[in-house]
């Protein structure tokens, strides 16, 4: 018995030994980073995730490229704007892949946009952006969308007759109904119980992803595969998810495709049937699913989350609030609908809701990227199928491209004569081959709302309440606290 014990800490020794030496080894010719342990890596002192503090801290001693190790992978971390750009824009097709080993590949089976990669990727993500644009971003089609949700929310929110309320709920509802009308070619009542369950089963699964868990899952995915806790409801979600979209799927089918298709369904259909029988084509009944599935996820969270920190931060900064409702009230005249045109005439508004996506961040550190091909970053030779974490936190509070990058301040986007003054460093929506798919809706959707809003309504601290939270909760987004605000009407309800 004492010799299999002895013989048995002698194996677990070795073992140890075994893959320390192995990163050791792997470790030799990349970025310098934190000594890692073997099997954990650096987990322990990441906290179990990629926290935006903890990499900034790590970054002060390794530099603008360093290695850090979830479990026995090494991430390569780009840290500020010039390091991120010479990465992802300078090498864009050679940093374009996803990592192949983690709880969102198992999730999608590597189908769809956002885990795909090579060619699936290439043909889903182009006929995504091409349907998208036919779908009229940039023209009337979806921007009337926008509208139509801004004045349904607008309207909503006045039936509250300014009590203390949690706007987050009928935010995520309105902006879930943005992208539902683009995917599934409607909206839902807000009453529907089943949409409550799907906005509800696609908010589960950002917070899964972004949480303690899905790192582990990352690391260990041999073994959480099988262990119970919380990563197993982010498979009971997407599935939930999935039936949603074969249902609306099946009801397309149904019906006939209408002669100007106008929705995503409907075009991936088409487009199912046009390339029947081409050995190249990606188009089937699971690409369609993943791909609206994806759309569906990365752009309702997203953008709801953008506007929730919005109020936030008018609550904040009463004073920041004054001045876009006087820029308002002097330049929108008439009552009409507003449009994504309507920014170039208020340069401090416009600037305001690019500082809220700088300072809310969203996105957090990014999304994790793999290298399709070798590739020389900063005198480091990285092989092929490493994977790369672009830290769009970095970019978003690099000192060199903010003047006062960890304040709120609109100041950021305004000349010395108040015009409206873009920034290089301003990427929340990343950059080179993999940048978001949504931007051009996103944008469109945060002028539209917060515009709307701020026209109809002054967002106010409910009586007693003199302090704002404007930390984050880090998850997959960095969200805001959960907060109440009252709502106190003042402009016209109908624009319509
Ligand atoms: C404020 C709103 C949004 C922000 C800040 C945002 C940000 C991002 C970021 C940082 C990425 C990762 C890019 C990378 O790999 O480096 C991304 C990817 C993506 N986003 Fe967005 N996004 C927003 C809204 C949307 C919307 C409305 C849609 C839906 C149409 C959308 C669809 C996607 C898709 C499909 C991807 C994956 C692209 C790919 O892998 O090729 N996003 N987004």
């Amino acid at each position: 018995m004492w010799f299999i014990q002895q013989l048995l800490l002698v194996f677990v020794f070795f073992l140890f030994l075994g893959k320390y030496l192995k990163i050791i080894w792997k470790a030799r010719s990349l970025p310098p980073g934190p000594s890692p342990f073997p099997i954990i890596g650096n987990l322990m002192t990441l906290c179990f995730n990629m926290y935006p503090e903890t990499l900034s801290k790590v970054s002060k001693l390794y530099g603008n490229i360093y290695t850090v190790w979830i479990g026995e992978t090494p991430v390569i971390v780009l840290h500020g704007y010039k390091a991120v750009k010479n990465a992802i824009v300078s090498h864009s097709e050679e940093l374009s892949g996803r990592p192949v080993s983690n709880l969102m590949k198992d999730m999608s089976n590597g189908k769809g946009i956002v885990v795909s990669n090579g060619h699936i990727w290439k043909q889903q993500r182009r006929f995504s952006l091409m349907t998208l644009r036919n779908l009229g971003l940039g023209k009337h089609g979806l921007e009337s969308r926008i509208q139509e949700e801004s004045q349904g929310l607008v309207e909503v929110l006045a039936t509250q007759n300014g009590k203390p309320i949690d706007v987050s709920n009928f935010i995520v509802h309105s902006v879930a109904n943005v992208i539902s009308a683009v995917v599934f070619g409607h909206r839902f009542s807000i009453d529907d119980p089943t949409f409550l369950k799907l906005v509800a089963a696609n908010q589960e699964i950002i917070d899964s992803l972004g949480s303690k868990w899905a790192t582990l899952y990352d690391a260990f995915p041999w073994l959480m595969k099988h262990l119970p806790g919380p990563h197993q409801k982010v498979f009971k979600n997407r599935e939930y998810l999935g039936d949603f979209v074969n249902n609306e799927v099946r009801i397309h089918q149904q019906n006939e495709s209408p002669e100007e298709p106008d929705d995503i369904i409907y075009h991936y259909l088409a487009q199912i049937k046009k390339t029947k029988g081409d050995p190249d084509s990606t188009f089937d009944m699971v690409n369609l699913t993943q791909t609206v599935a994806d759309l569906f996820t990365a752009g309702t969270e997203t953008t709801a989350m953008s506007l929730q920190w919005a109020i936030l931060f008018m609550l904040a900064y009463p004073d920041i609030q004054e001045k876009i409702h006087k820029e308002l009230d002097e330049v929108l005249h008439d009552s009409s609908a507003i449009t994504y045109e309507d920014r170039k005439r208020l340069p401090y508004t416009n600037a305001v809701i690019h500082e809220i996506q700088r300072f809310g961040n969203i996105a957090s550190v990014g999304v994790l990227r793999r290298s399709i091909k070798d590739i020389i970053l900063d005198g480091y030779l990285i092989k092929k199928n490493t994977n790369i974490l672009p830290n769009l936190d970095s970019v978003l509070h690099d000192p060199q491209y903010w003047k006062a990058p960890y304040k709120f301040n609109p100041e950021h986007f305004l000349d010395k004569d108040g015009n409206f003054k873009s920034n290089e460093a301003f990427i929340p929506f990343s950059a080179g081959h993999r940048i978001c798919l949504g931007e051009q809706l996103a944008r469109f959707e945060l002028v539209i709302f917060f515009i709307t809003l701020m026209r109809t309504f002054r967002f106010q601290l409910p009586e007693g309440v003199t302090e704002v939270n404007t930390k984050y909760i880090a998850k997959a987004t960095l969200q805001p606290h959960p907060y109440k605000v009252c709502v106190v009407q003042r402009g016209d309800l109908r624009y319509l």
